[in-house]
């Protein structure tokens, strides 16, 4: 057994209640001097360091001082083939697809660049605290194996699909009249359910797929036990008016997907931010999730994403990097601007909330919440250090608000989760761990 010791903090559930400004108390644990024994990769005890070393005396220490322990940040949505992407100047979604992100994305043919960019992706996802991810990587079938093999490798909890496009994209990235059906099937056979890897299917978009390829990718859902789907939805006003002439007969952008099979619980659909009433409400009974990726939504000047009405409508919503027309691998920077994505609204996000949205919701977006997304007993241990003092201006704002709270460092937590999450980046990652084993430390 490893006691890892240091503050810790998780989620239990969304410390938001929605009559109640202040923080659900029951939602979350944040325990100064505390403690996080791992066995065997698993959550097996939490709670005060001096109650867990009296309980498990020969345990293995590792003592994280002033470290706060958290989960693994879940990033729901990520592109793996746009590591050269990212920081692509001046356009909105049609045109950026077209200027960066398709050219790109051909190189992925090449299985050594792809090799090589996963490798480099998931350094970064280590050195910025994510543990877990649901990935776009290309239409290429060995693009796709790369991924997964290095996330195999590095023993990672993700999902993962090749992307399905058969239309209105270059031919280099388009599935053949076959639809992509045969490398689909041969990937679902090698990974889907393989250790901690979930196939996921990919359609990247409605425009970019036929009605066929969407309905045969319905089908292919309903044949295969735990295969969800990840995709986009009205992210761009242009693209939302495309879709309309592409498909007239649907009453809305989300409803092409759901007629042709593609809702359901797991599935997790980016951006969401033209969406009205009566899409939330299918979201939320069909139990598909929305991943909130507010530095995109920023940087292609996509539009504001309206987390209250989504979360008045109970739908699930989990955060993601959308790398890279996200701007930061780090889920602390997509939540400093997740925070003024809802300041612009009127709307505010709770450091409680956020590093919520981070983890545990992430985790149950991707219907993974039984596994990953806090410290219960028995979950896979795959969690982060952060430095509440990693750099100058993060160490004296912590420092003032503990002072501010007489030295009594629950009082401070919101203060210091706050500062984190709008001052923190891959600087305040000390260390991650996957399955309880260190996968990164910073130098
Ligand atoms: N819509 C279709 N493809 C993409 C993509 O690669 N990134 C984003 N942000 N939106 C998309
Ligand atoms: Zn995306």
């Amino acid at each position: 057994m490893d006691l890892h010791l240091g503050t810790l903090f998780h989620c239990l559930d969304d410390p938001d209640s929605k009559e109640n400004e202040a923080p659900d108390p029951a939602a979350w644990e944040f325990i100064p001097q505390g403690a996080l024994a791992v066995e065997g990769g698993r959550v097996a005890d939490r709670g005060p360091a001096a109650v867990l070393a009296a309980r498990y005396p020969d345990a293995r220490r590792h003592d994280w001082g002033t470290g706060l322990i958290v989960p693994g940040f879940v990033d729901t949505h990520i592109h793996a083939a746009q590591v050269d992407v990212i920081a692509s100047h001046g356009s909105q979604l049609l045109d950026w697809l077209e200027r960066y992100t398709f050219p790109e994305e051909t190189c992925f043919a090449d299985p050594d660049h792809a090799a090589a960019a996963s490798a480099f992706f998931f350094d970064q996802l280590a050195a910025h605290g994510t543990t877990s991810a649901c990935i776009f990587p290309t239409v290429h079938e060995g693009a796709t194996e790369a991924v997964f093999a290095e996330a195999a490798r590095r023993r990672l909890r993700i999902a993962c699909g090749k992307v399905a496009m058969n239309r209105f994209c270059p031919e280099a990235l388009r599935d053949g009249p076959d639809l992509g059906r045969a490398a689909t099937e041969r990937l679902i056979a090698r990974w889907h359910c393989h250790g901690r890897l979930r196939y996921i299917l990919t359609p990247r978009f409605a425009p970019a797929s036929t009605p066929a390829q969407l309905a045969w990718l319905g089908g292919l859902r309903r044949e295969v036990p735990g295969l969800a789907v990840q995709s986009h939805v009205a992210e761009n006003r242009a693209e939302v008016a495309w879709v309309r002439e592409l498909y007239p007969e649907a009453r809305s952008y989300l409803d092409v997907y759901e007629r042709h099979g593609l809702l359901g619980p797991g599935c997790v659909y980016a951006h969401g931010i033209h969406l009205d009433d009566a899409d939330r409400a299918r979201l939320a009974a069909t139990g598909t999730a929305i991943a909130f990726c507010p530095t995109s939504n920023e940087f292609l000047g996509s539009g504001l994403f309206d987390l209250a009405r989504a979360q008045e409508a109970g739908v699930t919503v989990g955060l993601g990097s959308d790398v890279g027309a996200g701007t930061s691998y780090s889920l602390l920077r997509t939540l400093a601007s997740a925070y003024g994505v809802l300041q612009l609204q009127g709307q505010s996000l709770s450091p409680w909330r956020g590093f919520y949205l981070a983890t545990l919701a992430g985790a149950r977006a991707l219907g993974l919440d039984g596994l990953i997304g806090n410290f219960e007993t028995g979950k896979e241990a795959d969690f982060v250090v952060l430095d509440p003092e990693a750099t100058p201006v993060l160490a004296r704002r912590c420092a003032r608000a503990l002072e501010r709270a007489g030295g009594d460092l629950a009082a401070a937590a919101g203060e210091i989760l706050f500062a984190l999450m709008l001052l923190g980046d891959d600087r305040a990652v000390r260390a991650t761990h996957i399955l309880g084993e260190a996968a990164y430390r910073r130098t």
